[in-house]
């Protein structure tokens, strides 16, 4: 079990104090996926790393297993920060090291036996699912296979428990997806207690059982996640939650357009305030041949311009006549999106 008890952090700047952390108290427990999701700068990182004691705090406690973690010599400290693995949004790999140098390389620091460290990498290499990439450079790798890595070597010392650090955030969705599934068997497979850093709403509603909001530097609302979205109490919450609603509707939105449109293509096109004053829709109109019906507009006006989205069905094409009208959109910087 974690507690942070009356956690302060006040860094000294020439340009003023800045209270990171004021008095945030949380409990973890043990095996728990915990989140601690806020807007950028809210203090989240600099609570991380007072976690791990990368960082240490002004005042307040940490405790792990009932220990205060620091009032702990270096030595003692060191040690127990083997046994708390953390990943990062930009993977900090080693780029001279391949996968299965990168993965074995705080085994080499704990001094363990060689034969120990292959056996050991290679269990890491299987449970993270990066089989046959083994002697790969981080450069040949994608986002995804990179937080492989990040996991792989952050399981190395066997830790107790897994700080991840905005580890999704530089992921696109579908690979964030994979990565949270695995750390989600990981939680499950080997017990780990993870604390999930993050600024994304979807991160916390797929695998984390609880979750803290910080804001400012404290931590404003804490709970179940599930009670945390259907009755957010704070502003910052309600922003989240309503954020991620609306994407969710947006979803299902598009599902319901397809069954109604099932034919040709349906376009989202987005416009912005400095082209939404040319007749670009009906240019392109001009310009081809095909059928476009408007299905929806939202278009908002300000004092000097207009943007928004407007949703089409283009009909009456070949593939390469649909690939020709998001060209042509796309030359009056339109964004263009495939529904
Ligand atoms: N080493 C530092 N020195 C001075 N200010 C810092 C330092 N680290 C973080 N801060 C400040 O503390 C606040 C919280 O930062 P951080 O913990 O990184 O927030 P988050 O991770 O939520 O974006 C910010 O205002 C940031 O500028
Ligand atoms: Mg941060």
């Amino acid at each position: 079990m974690i507690e942070l008890r009356h956690i302060q952090k006040v860094f000294h700047t020439p340009k003023g104090d800045i209270h990171a952390c004021q008095d945030v108290n949380l409990t973890i427990q043990t095996g728990e996926i915990f989140g601690v999701i806020g807007y950028s700068g809210a203090g989240k990182s600099t609570l991380v790393r007072i976690i791990n004691q990368l960082e240490k705090q002004t005042s307040g406690e940490v405790m792990i297993d009932g220990e205060d973690i620091s009032l702990l010599n270096p030595k003692d400290l060191r040690k127990k920060r083997t046994k708390m693995g953390m990943i990062f949004q930009h993977f900090n790999l080693l780029w001279s090291r391949t996968v299965q140098k990168n993965i074995e390389l705080p085994l080499e620091i704990a001094g363990v036996d060689k034969e120990i460290r292959k056996k050991k990498t290679r269990e890491l290499i299987e449970l993270v699912g990066l089989q046959g990439r083994e002697n790969a450079y981080p450069s040949e790798l994608s986002g995804g296979q990179k937080q492989r890595v990040g996991i792989a070597r952050a399981l190395a010392n066997d830790p107790s428990l897994l700080l991840c650090d905005e580890a999704t955030s530089a992921l696109d969705p579908d690979t964030t997806e994979q990565i949270l599934d695995l750390l989600k068997d990981i939680n499950h497979k080997l017990g780990i207690t993870i604390i999930m850093i993050t600024h994304q709403m979807e991160v916390v509603q797929k695998i984390c059982h609880r979750v803290a909001v910080m804001s400012e530097g404290k931590v404003v609302e804490v709970g179940r996640v599930k009670d945390i979205f259907e009755h957010p109490q704070h502003t910052v919450t309600k922003r989240f939650v309503r954020d991620i609603s609306s994407k969710i509707d947006d979803d299902k939105q598009n599902e319901n357009l397809k069954k109604i449109y099932p034919n040709g293509i349906l376009l989202r096109l987005t416009f912005d305030e400095d082209i939404s004053r040319q007749p670009i829709v009906s240019r392109v109109m001009k310009e081809t041949t095909l059928d476009i019906s408007i299905v929806s507009g939202n278009l908002t006006n300000t004092i000097d311009s207009s943007f928004g989205v407007l949703i089409v069905n283009v009909l009456g094409g070949t593939k390469q006549d649909y690939e020709n009208i998001i060209q042509k959109f796309q030359d009056y910087h339109v964004i263009v999106e495939v529904i």
